[in-house]
């Protein structure tokens, strides 16, 4: 199986060839993601929230996103893996930036790292660049932002809004971005951000033009409890088929219709033998 790299993404964008993504924190769901032919999977700081139960990503660490990012990384062969820096692992300075990029593809084995933040982040996405690490940016709602943008609002919905979000996603690319995220941002704003960069742009809520789309892996499974996001679309219901698993297990366990003879062991002696 060839693997993906980080040159294949920008032909993917020439020859308009969209760009699958998907989150996914540990083995067993990248290996899923592999089989269905996922072209990157984002170890998310997502994370916190999807899989920690936390109301926010902010304080997710990077002890956290290494023991996640691993787990995935060593799971998988052809998807890209690219791992989030958690929150001020890379605002502080530049110096720390690069560390902490070269330390999570280091310690596990992913490919690239992304950052929030476009014109702010700049420095430090060049630092990243330079220390040899593909860098994904991320424009638009960023979540590790939400205190300052009063919650998990939509954002460039108003001239100005919308010339910081364009300004965030050209500075990234600027800074040597390979690729951006675009999040919660109208659909008309998503495709002149697309048109207007020579690197993918990869959606989440950012319409229909962008080079690819990326979505929680515990929302577009059905996973997820609570209000989800208007761009969310589920695709599975598993929350659901895991609950009636587990009560029909406890069912069988009240009743003792589980376990029967065929999940018990027996002594050598007493006939059948070890099963
Ligand atoms: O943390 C995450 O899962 C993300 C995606 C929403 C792009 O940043």
């Amino acid at each position: 199986m060839d693997e993906i790299n980080v040159l294949q993404f920008a032909e993917y964008k020439r020859e308009r060839r969209k760009i699958t993504a998907i989150t996914a924190y540990d083995a067993p769901f990248a290996k899923i993601m592999e089989e269905a032919g996922i072209d990157l999977v984002l170890v998310g700081d997502s994370v916190g929230m999807a899989v920690h139960g936390r109301p926010d990503t902010l304080s997710v660490t990077m002890e956290e996103m290494i023991l996640h990012g691993r787990s995935v990384a060593s799971a998988v062969t052809r998807p890209f893996v690219a791992v989030d820096m958690p929150y001020m692992t890379f605002q502080a300075s530049k110096e720390l930036a690069a560390q902490n990029a070269v330390r999570l593809v280091k310690e596990t084995g992913a490919k690239a790292v992304k950052v929030e933040g476009g014109v702010k982040v700049a420095s430090a996405i060049r630092a990243i660049v330079e220390a040899g690490v593909p860098v994904i940016g991320h424009a638009g709602l960023l979540p590790q932002s939400v205190h300052e943008i009063g919650g998990y609002k939509a954002q460039g919905t108003t001239a100005q809004s919308a010339r910081v979000v364009m300004e965030d996603a050209l500075a990234a690319e600027e800074a040597g971005a390979f690729m951006v995220v675009l999040e919660a941002i109208p659909a008309e704003l998503g495709r002149s951000i697309t048109g207007a960069l020579g690197i993918p742009a990869i959606g989440i809520g950012a319409g229909p033009h962008c080079d690819g789309q990326i979505l929680v892996m515990h929302d577009m499974l059905g996973l997820s409890t609570g209000r989800l996001p208007r761009f969310v679309k589920t695709y599975a219901n598993l929350r659901e088929q895991a609950v009636a698993a587990a009560r029909k297990y406890a069912d069988e366990v009240r009743s003792g219709a589980f376990p029967t003879d065929e999940h018990s062991y027996h002594a050598k002696n007493e006939g059948e033998g070890r099963k």
